[in-house]
Protein backbone atom coordinates (compact mmCIF):
# COMPACT_ATOMS: atom_id res chain seq x y z
CA UNK A 1 0.00 0.00 0.00
CA UNK A 2 1.28 3.69 -0.89
CA UNK A 3 0.62 4.55 2.63
CA UNK A 4 -0.88 7.84 4.88
CA UNK A 5 2.25 9.91 4.48
CA UNK A 6 1.72 11.84 1.19
CA UNK A 7 -1.95 12.99 3.56
CA UNK A 8 -0.46 14.14 6.49
CA UNK A 9 -0.76 18.01 6.92
CA UNK A 10 1.82 20.05 7.89
CA UNK A 11 -0.59 21.23 10.11
CA UNK A 12 -0.33 19.51 14.08
CA UNK A 13 -3.27 20.19 15.61
CA UNK A 14 -5.90 17.38 16.32
CA UNK A 15 -9.04 18.18 14.10
CA UNK A 16 -6.86 19.45 11.37
CA UNK A 17 -5.20 16.08 11.04
CA UNK A 18 -8.65 14.18 12.17
CA UNK A 19 -10.25 16.24 9.01
CA UNK A 20 -7.13 15.24 6.73
CA UNK A 21 -7.23 11.37 7.90
CA UNK A 22 -10.99 11.18 6.73
CA UNK A 23 -9.32 11.84 3.09
CA UNK A 24 -6.59 9.57 3.51
CA UNK A 25 -5.79 6.94 1.14
CA UNK A 26 -3.12 5.27 2.42
CA UNK A 27 -4.60 1.69 2.13
CA UNK A 28 -7.72 0.46 0.83
CA UNK A 29 -9.48 0.40 3.82
CA UNK A 30 -11.09 3.80 3.32
CA UNK A 31 -13.16 2.21 0.60
CA UNK A 32 -15.46 0.58 3.04
CA UNK A 33 -15.42 2.66 6.35
CA UNK A 34 -18.43 5.04 7.15
CA UNK A 35 -16.16 7.19 9.23
CA UNK A 36 -12.12 7.64 9.93
CA UNK A 37 -11.50 7.40 13.54
CA UNK A 38 -8.95 9.07 15.06
CA UNK A 39 -7.40 9.88 18.33
CA UNK A 40 -8.88 11.78 21.14
CA UNK A 41 -7.98 13.90 24.34
CA UNK A 42 -6.18 16.52 25.38
CA UNK A 43 -3.09 17.01 23.70
CA UNK A 44 -0.86 17.86 26.67
CA UNK A 45 -1.64 14.47 27.89
CA UNK A 46 0.99 12.45 29.79
CA UNK A 47 -0.73 8.81 28.43
CA UNK A 48 -1.08 7.98 24.99
CA UNK A 49 -3.37 5.01 24.98
CA UNK A 50 -3.28 2.83 21.48
CA UNK A 51 -5.56 0.39 20.37
CA UNK A 52 -6.31 -1.87 17.13
CA UNK A 53 -8.39 -0.36 14.90
CA UNK A 54 -12.13 1.31 14.68
CA UNK A 55 -14.86 -1.44 15.40
CA UNK A 56 -18.84 -1.38 14.62
CA UNK A 57 -19.75 1.52 16.71
CA UNK A 58 -16.69 3.84 16.66
CA UNK A 59 -17.30 3.43 12.43
CA UNK A 60 -20.39 4.55 12.43
CA UNK A 61 -19.41 7.28 15.21
CA UNK A 62 -16.23 8.30 14.45
CA UNK A 63 -14.66 8.03 17.78
CA UNK A 64 -12.26 5.57 19.16
CA UNK A 65 -13.53 3.55 22.33
CA UNK A 66 -17.07 4.23 22.46
CA UNK A 67 -18.28 0.40 22.52
CA UNK A 68 -18.20 -2.13 24.51
CA UNK A 69 -14.48 -2.43 24.60
CA UNK A 70 -14.37 1.39 25.16
CA UNK A 71 -16.60 0.64 28.38
CA UNK A 72 -14.22 -2.11 29.90
CA UNK A 73 -11.15 0.48 28.80
CA UNK A 74 -12.63 3.44 31.34
CA UNK A 75 -13.39 0.63 34.14
CA UNK A 76 -9.42 0.04 34.08
CA UNK A 77 -8.94 3.09 33.73
CA UNK A 78 -10.85 4.29 36.74
CA UNK A 79 -9.69 1.66 38.79
CA UNK A 80 -5.98 2.53 37.95
CA UNK A 81 -7.03 6.26 39.08
CA UNK A 82 -7.69 7.67 35.52
CA UNK A 83 -10.20 9.31 34.12
CA UNK A 84 -10.91 8.80 29.97
CA UNK A 85 -10.62 12.43 29.65
CA UNK A 86 -6.54 12.97 31.20
CA UNK A 87 -5.45 10.27 28.63
CA UNK A 88 -5.28 10.72 24.27
CA UNK A 89 -6.64 7.48 23.03
CA UNK A 90 -6.07 6.39 19.13
CA UNK A 91 -5.81 3.43 17.22
CA UNK A 92 -3.04 1.70 15.37
CA UNK A 93 -5.76 1.88 12.19
CA UNK A 94 -7.63 4.72 11.75
CA UNK A 95 -10.53 2.86 9.54
CA UNK A 96 -12.36 -0.03 10.18
CA UNK A 97 -11.33 -3.30 8.63
CA UNK A 98 -14.57 -5.53 7.55
CA UNK A 99 -14.03 -9.04 6.71
CA UNK A 100 -14.42 -10.26 3.70
CA UNK A 101 -14.49 -14.86 4.87
CA UNK A 102 -17.22 -14.06 7.60
CA UNK A 103 -19.52 -11.83 5.50
CA UNK A 104 -20.95 -7.96 5.52
CA UNK A 105 -20.72 -6.49 8.92
CA UNK A 106 -17.72 -8.32 10.63
CA UNK A 107 -15.10 -6.21 11.45
CA UNK A 108 -11.77 -7.97 11.43
CA UNK A 109 -8.46 -7.11 12.93
CA UNK A 110 -6.14 -4.70 10.78
CA UNK A 111 -2.99 -6.81 9.21
CA UNK A 112 0.35 -6.05 9.66
CA UNK A 113 0.44 -4.06 5.70
CA UNK A 114 -2.66 -1.65 7.35
CA UNK A 115 -0.58 -0.99 10.19
CA UNK A 116 2.28 -0.08 8.48
CA UNK A 117 0.46 1.72 6.30
CA UNK A 118 -1.37 3.96 8.48
CA UNK A 119 1.57 4.74 11.07
CA UNK A 120 2.25 8.11 9.64
CA UNK A 121 -0.89 9.25 11.65
CA UNK A 122 0.53 7.99 14.65
CA UNK A 123 3.76 9.67 13.91
CA UNK A 124 1.96 12.83 13.76
CA UNK A 125 0.11 12.16 16.77
CA UNK A 126 3.02 11.46 18.67
CA UNK A 127 4.51 14.38 17.55
CA UNK A 128 1.39 16.55 18.64
CA UNK A 129 1.02 15.25 22.38
CA UNK A 130 4.35 14.33 23.31
CA UNK A 131 3.59 12.07 26.02
CA UNK A 132 5.38 10.18 28.73
CA UNK A 133 4.32 7.15 27.66
CA UNK A 134 3.12 4.69 25.17
CA UNK A 135 0.26 1.97 26.25
CA UNK A 136 -0.04 -0.39 23.44
CA UNK A 137 -3.87 -2.54 24.18
CA UNK A 138 -2.99 -5.86 22.21
CA UNK A 139 -0.63 -7.72 20.15
CA UNK A 140 -1.49 -4.85 17.04
CA UNK A 141 -1.02 -1.91 18.85
CA UNK A 142 2.38 -3.49 20.22
CA UNK A 143 3.08 -3.78 16.42
CA UNK A 144 2.12 -0.28 15.28
CA UNK A 145 4.12 1.53 17.94
CA UNK A 146 7.18 -0.77 18.26
CA UNK A 147 7.15 -2.02 14.61
CA UNK A 148 7.39 -5.98 15.60
CA UNK A 149 5.33 -8.70 17.15
CA UNK A 150 5.32 -9.29 21.03
CA UNK A 151 3.19 -11.51 23.51
CA UNK A 152 1.29 -9.97 25.49
CA UNK A 153 2.04 -12.46 28.62
CA UNK A 154 5.95 -12.04 27.75
CA UNK A 155 5.65 -8.55 27.61
CA UNK A 156 3.70 -7.16 30.16
CA UNK A 157 6.26 -6.80 32.96
CA UNK A 158 8.23 -4.68 30.93
CA UNK A 159 9.19 -1.34 29.34
CA UNK A 160 9.62 -1.24 25.92
CA UNK A 161 10.59 1.26 23.34
CA UNK A 162 8.57 2.39 20.62
CA UNK A 163 9.83 3.46 17.74
CA UNK A 164 10.11 6.96 18.95
CA UNK A 165 12.05 6.21 21.43
CA UNK A 166 9.12 6.70 24.15
CA UNK A 167 8.57 4.40 26.70
CA UNK A 168 5.55 1.44 26.33
CA UNK A 169 3.85 -0.54 28.26
CA UNK A 170 1.91 -3.33 26.71
CA UNK A 171 -0.74 -4.86 27.47
CA UNK A 172 -3.97 -6.97 27.06
CA UNK A 173 -6.58 -5.21 24.42
CA UNK A 174 -10.11 -4.74 26.02
CA UNK A 175 -11.85 -7.32 24.25
CA UNK A 176 -9.26 -10.20 25.41
CA UNK A 177 -11.59 -9.13 28.89
CA UNK A 178 -14.89 -9.27 27.07
CA UNK A 179 -14.12 -12.09 25.22
CA UNK A 180 -12.73 -14.47 27.56
CA UNK A 181 -15.09 -17.77 28.20
CA UNK A 182 -13.98 -17.53 32.03
CA UNK A 183 -14.79 -15.49 34.23
CA UNK A 184 -11.95 -15.96 36.19
CA UNK A 185 -9.86 -15.38 33.69
CA UNK A 186 -11.51 -12.31 32.79
CA UNK A 187 -11.71 -10.64 36.48
CA UNK A 188 -7.88 -11.83 35.91
CA UNK A 189 -6.85 -10.41 32.63
CA UNK A 190 -9.06 -7.26 34.08
CA UNK A 191 -7.00 -6.96 37.01
CA UNK A 192 -3.48 -6.91 35.23
CA UNK A 193 -4.53 -4.52 33.06
CA UNK A 194 -5.31 -2.66 35.87
CA UNK A 195 -1.88 -3.01 37.12
CA UNK A 196 -0.35 -2.34 33.63
CA UNK A 197 -2.33 1.04 33.42
CA UNK A 198 -0.74 1.81 36.87
CA UNK A 199 2.73 0.80 36.09
CA UNK A 200 2.63 3.17 33.18
CA UNK A 201 2.15 6.32 35.37
CA UNK A 202 5.51 5.68 37.35
CA UNK A 203 7.15 8.50 37.29
CA UNK A 204 10.24 8.14 34.32
CA UNK A 205 13.63 6.80 35.94
N1 LIG B 1 -11.25 -1.64 19.61
C1 LIG B 1 -10.16 -0.93 19.26
O1 LIG B 1 -9.06 -1.44 19.18
N2 LIG B 1 -10.31 0.37 19.04
C2 LIG B 1 -11.48 1.00 19.14
O2 LIG B 1 -11.53 2.20 18.92
C3 LIG B 1 -12.60 0.24 19.50
C4 LIG B 1 -12.46 -1.08 19.72
FE1 LIG C 1 -5.33 5.87 5.50
FE2 LIG C 1 -5.08 4.47 7.74
FE3 LIG C 1 -7.45 4.73 6.58
FE4 LIG C 1 -5.62 3.19 5.45
S1 LIG C 1 -6.59 2.87 7.46
S2 LIG C 1 -6.90 4.71 4.42
S3 LIG C 1 -3.74 4.35 5.93
S4 LIG C 1 -6.24 6.38 7.49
Amino acid sequence: YPGAEQFVPEQRNRDDLAMAAADCRGCPLYKDAEHVVFGEGPTDARLMLVGESPGRNEDKQGRPFIGDAGKLLERVLEEAGLSRDEVYITNAVKHIRWSVEDGPGNPKAPGVKHIQACRPWLDAEMQMVTPQRIVALGTRAARGVLGQEVTISKSRDQFHTSLWGVEVVVTYHPAAVLRHPVSEERDRIFERMVEDLRRAQRPLE
